[in-house]
Parts: structure tokens; sequence; C-alpha cells
């Protein structure tokens, strides 16, 4: 670990963003998008799945396949990564998650306040009217990659219940997006774990940080080309365990 990194972070540091993706909830069991063999994309055309036509075309397919995502990450825990991104709460001064995931792992492992940019496969709503569906949502039985599904409806005007997800040539919600460009841009340090870095604008999260002036440290077992100015963990996401270890004792 470097040690000038390790310094700042247990003595300078006033705020501290965490940017994660898919590979932070990878050792909790669910599949990330796009590493090989593994990855969601290499087995699903993300065109037929993650998009408002697509839903529209087949919503039985779409549904049955976010159910499946649901229900997934319903049956896994948070992992070493999740509960060192809380612990590290208790250290720095301020801390702020910024999360492209839709999953809740965050929040079970006791993160407060965390920023998701893509939304969430647990806040369900009408594709028409934007109301959110409350009711519990249906235990029907799916085979292993999910399967056809009829969306429940929605109460008010009947339209379908979409995922609470952003999919592709969707505008992020202002608000999230907002305050993820506020934590960058006002942090001076900010750990992008376990993401591509492929998906804009989310992806803008560690260069707005960086264009701001904040350190910016990788935490992914894939290497790939940085700045001078950064940094890279070369390891999984829970990697973070041992920098907070070293920085907190
Ligand atoms: P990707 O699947 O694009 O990238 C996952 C990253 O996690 C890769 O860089 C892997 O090397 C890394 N990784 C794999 N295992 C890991 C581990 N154990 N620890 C740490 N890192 C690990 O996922 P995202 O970058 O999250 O968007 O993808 C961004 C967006 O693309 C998603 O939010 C989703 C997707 O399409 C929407 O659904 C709108």
């Amino acid at each position: 670990m470097p040690t000038k990194l390790i310094a700042k972070l247990s003595q300078e540091t006033k705020h501290v963003v965490v940017f994660t993706g898919a590979g932070v909830s990878a050792e909790s069991g669910i599949p990330t998008f796009r590493d090989a063999l593994t990855g969601l994309w290499e087995r699903f055309e993300p065109a037929q799945l993650a998009t408002a036509e697509a839903f529209r075309e087949d919503p039985n397919l779409c549904w049955g396949w976010y159910e499946w995502r649901r229900r997934k990450v319903l049956q896994t825990q948070p992992n070493e990564a999740h509960l060192a991104i809380a612990e590290l709460a208790k250290h720095a001064p301020k801390l702020t998650v910024v999360t492209q995931n839709v999953d809740d792992l965050h929040e079970r492992a006791g993160s407060k306040g965390v920023i998701h940019l893509h939304g969430s496969l647990h806040s369900p709503r009408c594709i028409d009217c934007g109301n959110a569906h409350e009711a519990p949502l249906p235990s029907v039985e799916l085979s292993e990659d999910g399967g056809r599904l009829e969306p429940p409806r929605c109460n008010a005007f009947n339209g379908y219940i979409r995922p609470g997800v952003v999919w592709f040539g969707e505008v992020l919600p202002e608000a999230p997006w907002s305050a993820g460009i506020a934590a960058a841009e006002s942090c001076d340090l900010l750990f992008s774990i376990g993401t591509s870095g492929l998906v804009y604008p989310a992806a803008e999260i560690p260069l707005r940080a960086l264009g701001a002036g904040a350190t910016v440290v990788h935490v992914n077992p894939v290497r790939f080309e940085i700045s001078s100015q950064e940094y890279f963990i070369h390891g999984p996401a829970t990697a973070l365990q041992m920098l907070i270890k070293v920085a907190f004792g």
C-alpha cells in the first residue's frame, strides 16, 4: 500500500467519496456486466432487456429478467468490501457513497445516505404515470435465468410496473446525479472501486473529482491506464479493508 496514500487517508482527508460499480458486489455472488464469461452482458443483450423500448416491446421478458436479478440480490449478503466502506465512515470526517449499483448491499452493510445513480431494483414504478409500486411483488417461481413473467399493473392507471432502474438511453435522475457531482467536486479523496468506467455520465464522477484536485484511487483486479495523479490498487474490492486497517489500526 503506498505510504503517501495511507498518510493522506489517516491524517489529511476531510471528505472521502467512495464511487462503486458492479465489482463491489461481485464477491457477494452478483454478476458484473462486462467481465469475460461471467458478465451479464456476455449472456444477455442489453438492447433486449435494459431499454424502455425493450420493456414496451416484451414486458414479460424484461420484467422476468429483472425479477430474477432482484431475487438473486435478496438471497445475497453484503461482503467485506461493503462492510469496509461502511466502516470507513467511522474514521473519515465525512464520507459519501455514490454507486452505480442497483442492489441494496451498501445499505445492508450499514452505509447511510447512499447515492444511487442508476436507481434501484427495489423501487419499481408505473411505466406510464411514474407512481411508486408499494405492494409486495408476487413470489411466482422463476427459472434460473429469469424467464417470462407478466409485470404487475399500476393501481391508478393500470399501466405496467417497470423496474426502478435507469435504462440505456434514459437520463439519470436529477437529484442523485447533482448530489454525486457535488460530492465528487468537493471531496479531497475519491476511491473508484469495481467499475469499468465505461458507462457515461456515471463514469464522469472520478474525472470530476480529479479535475477539482482530489486524489483518485482505483481498486480493481483488472489493471487499466491511469494518469500520474491517480493511484491503482490492483486487487479485489475487499483490498480496501487492508487499507483501512493500515491507516486506522
Ligand atoms: P462492469 O461490469 O462494466 O465492470 C465491473 C468492474 O468490476 C470491472 O472493471 C471488473 O474488473 C471489476 N471487478 C470484477 N470483480 C471484482 C472484484 N471482486 N472486486 C473489484 N472489482 C471487480 O460494471 P460497472 O462498471 O458497474 O448500468 O457498469 C456500469 C454500468 O453498466 C452499470 O451500472 C449498468 C451497466 O450496464 C445500467 O444498468 C444503466
